[in-house]
């Protein structure tokens, strides 16, 4: 875990959030997701994204996205979509990468699930945004087991952790001056 907070010592599920506007596809790793719903004909999602990221300003663009559950076999995929910005690199564009359309939205293949969403409304933290989102369309395979924070940290290599922590360094310092005291 690279944070110092308790908040940071948690085992999260790794998603990947996909979206796609005007024939453009983004995507990255995104670990703050939470249910905040019990009822799942109104399933609402919570999901805080970085304002900076490339994945957020196509899926403010687009208002879907998805959050894929990717699997343990899936690693590589979340190193292209969690180290790397869409802003710098097609992610999309490499043959571990394979999607399918649900509900206009790219989902990606031989994972652990999918959630297809609709924003329904933004808070903006100013260096952060909470997405509060409603599930249109989702499908959870059981037998495929998740891919976890310490899964993947496990996983990577030390260039790539190394990578991981010059780039939280990079955003601790961005957004230090960003968030915003009047909420
Ligand atoms: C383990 C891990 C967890 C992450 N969790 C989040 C998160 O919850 N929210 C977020 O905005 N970025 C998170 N990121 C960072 C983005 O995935 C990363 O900045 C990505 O390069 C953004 O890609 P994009 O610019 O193509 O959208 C996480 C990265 C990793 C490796």
């Amino acid at each position: 875990m690279l944070g110092t907070s308790p908040l940071d010592n948690l085992d999260r599920d790794i998603y990947i959030a996909t979206t796609s506007h005007d024939e453009e596809c983004a995507g990255q790793v995104i670990t703050w997701v939470t249910h905040a719903s019990l009822v799942p004909e109104k399933r609402n999602v919570v999901a805080v994204f970085s304002k900076f990221n490339h994945t957020y300003k196509v899926l403010s663009a687009s208002g879907v996205f998805a959050l894929n559950l990717p699997s343990r076999e899936q690693t590589a995929v979340a190193v292209r979509f969690g180290l790397y910005t869409g802003n710098e690199i097609r992610k999309f564009d490499n043959p571990g990468v394979k999607i399918r359309t649900v509900a206009d939205v790219p989902v990606l293949c031989e994972t652990a699930g999918y959630s297809v969403v609709t924003v329904m409304s933004q808070v903006d933290l100013g260096d952060r945004v909470v997405v509060i989102a409603r599930v249109i369309e989702e499908k959870f395979f059981s037998e495929v087991p998740p891919l976890k924070l310490s899964h993947f940290l496990k996983s990577c290599s030390e260039d790539e952790i190394a990578l991981q922590r010059s780039n939280y360094l990079k955003m601790v310092e961005r957004d230090a001056g960003l968030i915003s005291d009047e909420l």
